[in-house]
């Protein structure tokens, strides 16, 4: 019956550790003129079939989910413009805007 316990414990550690999961967002400030195109990049690391998320968080404000892919089509539109393509190729989920606001002036986050 021990013996059994520890396989349990064994397959449950062995899971956790394949799906290692992580998103990578290099830069860390970008300007952008108003009125011009924007590229936030973020490149994901998971073991299995990911579900990607943009967040952002205005001013003195909490999180808001902009857009998220799950499965389907691979371009996801979300709201106030923006949009991303999920590329498993290049395992990136880039969030894009075709014209910017001062308004959009905010944190983004990339998650998984
Ligand atoms: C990855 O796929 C996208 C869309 O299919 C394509 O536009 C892009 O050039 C590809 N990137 C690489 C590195 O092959």
């Amino acid at each position: 019956m021990i013996l059994v316990f520890t396989l349990m414990l064994e397959v449950f550690l062995f899971l956790r550790g394949t799906g290692a999961q992580s998103v990578t967002q290099p830069d860390s400030l970008i300007t952008v003129p108003e009125g011009d195109a924007v590229e936030l990049r973020c490149k994901y690391s998971s073991s299995v079939a990911p579900y990607l998320f943009w967040y952002v968080q205005y001013p003195n404000q909490g999180l808001q989910l902009l857009l998220k892919y799950t499965s389907g089509n691979s371009f996801v539109s979300g709201i106030r413009g923006f949009g991303a393509e999920f590329r498993k190729n290049e395992t990136s989920f880039h969030l894009r805007k075709t014209s910017v606001h001062l308004s959009d002036s905010a944190k983004y986050f990339c998650a998984l």
